[in-house]
């Protein structure tokens, strides 16, 4: 996957943040190869093929340029003898072009020598398969090729929209220093308390630090304010959820995040917003979220109130079970508050955030 942009047209459809998806996933994946021999390109397609792959095929270097102008494989698979533009040619040409350096490559060949391998790796190529393979061989070097590549990727993914966010919390003011990191560190240990599992955890994580994206819609002179906001101005506020929500619909890694994003204010009286859901109606990341965002919100200083200490805020946390907040998601709380954890890492974003304000001011 690529981030290509993030539109800015806020009052209107066409804001969001877009990414290109090239077909990333292990299972279902598409992937070119690159073989002039008929009978070698036939097997290596069925085997891949028949466990569940996208498979698409040129029989020399140049065709498969031209097959890479329409498509963005997940992986190339290619031999390096070939007539016309060989292996390591197409390699090269690859690794030139925009959306050409992130897809994993293999040579697939008959060249074994020691010369040849060291040749290939010197290249950068990411593996190099000495004919004759079998069919586990092959489809464990693409398939952890293409898992190494989506860990790869989402790292990358998690990094730009963790920079992203901050930017756009920065222009609310020094509160919101390490806001996104400070609450997904409280989301992620509420997750794990409730044992949810690695997915919920990823799309929790996805949710934290989009959860206030939408806050890019609002104008800076409402989200900086040191007074008590009025009531037009809470408008604006609110829509920060439903500018956040637009932002990343549709959108196939982020979709998930998505009731994070729209609901994390809402009540478990049913006095939030933006949609007025009660109870168990509230999408159960966003029930987590909003303690989460709530603690940390309390314990940080405001430009018209010093922060609640975290004692102050954990009973704060507990007096709104059942008003605000989900009674189960209060009582994990507690758990975790009564091990430690929370204190840990209230500690730990206290003393970031002093770290990050010294570096402001120098
Ligand atoms: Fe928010």
């Amino acid at each position: 996957m690529t981030i290509i942009g993030l539109a800015k047209g806020l009052r209107d459809s066409a804001f969001g943040i877009y990414l290109v998806k090239t077909e990333t996933q292990v299972n279902g994946a598409t992937l070119l190869i690159v073989e002039d021999d008929p009978a070698m390109l036939v097997a290596f397609r069925d085997i891949l093929e028949g466990n569940g792959f996208v498979v698409s095929t040129a029989t020399n270097g140049t065709d498969a340029l031209v097959a890479l102008q329409e498509e963005n494989p997940a992986l190339i698979m290619s031999d390096i003898s070939m007539p016309g533009m060989d292996g390591i040619e197409l390699y090269k040409a690859v690794r030139q072009r925009p959306n050409g350096a992130a897809i994993p490559f293999i040579f697939v060949t008959a060249r074994g020598t020691r010369e040849d391998i060291f040749a290939a790796k010197a290249l950068g190529v990411d593996d190099y398969i000495t004919k004759p393979v079998t069919s586990r061989e092959l489809l464990a070097a693409v398939r952890a090729r293409l898992q190494r590549s989506d860990e790869i990727m989402l790292v990358q993914l998690k990094a730009v929209l963790r920079a992203m966010a901050n930017a756009i919390e920065a222009r609310a003011g020094e509160y919101t220093l390490r806001h996104v990191e400070a609450v997904n560190a409280y989301s992620q240990a509420l997750g794990l308390e409730l044992e949810w599992d690695q997915d919920d955890l990823e799309s929790l994580e996805f949710g934290a630090i989009l959860h206030d994206v939408g806050k890019i819609g609002v104008p800076e002179k409402v989200l900086s304010k040191t007074g008590p906001l009025n009531e037009d101005e809470w408008a604006e506020m609110r829509m920060h959820t439903i500018y956040g929500a637009h932002m990343i619909e549709g959108n196939p890694y982020l979709d998930s995040a998505l009731p994070v994003v729209r609901h994390h204010h809402e009540r478990w009286d049913g006095g939030g917003y933006p949609d007025q859901l009660a109870g168990e109606d509230i999408p159960i990341g966003a029930r987590l979220l909003a303690i989460a965002d709530t603690f940390h919100a309390m314990t940080s200083d405001r430009p018209y109130r010093a922060a609640l200490s975290a004692q102050e805020a954990f009973e704060e946390i507990l007096s709104q079970s059942e008003q605000q907040f989900d009674p189960a998601m209060v009582e994990a709380f507690e758990r975790c508050w009564h091990r430690g954890d929370i204190a840990k890492i209230h500690k730990s974003v206290q003393s970031i955030a002093v770290d990050d304000s010294m570096i402001t001011t120098a």
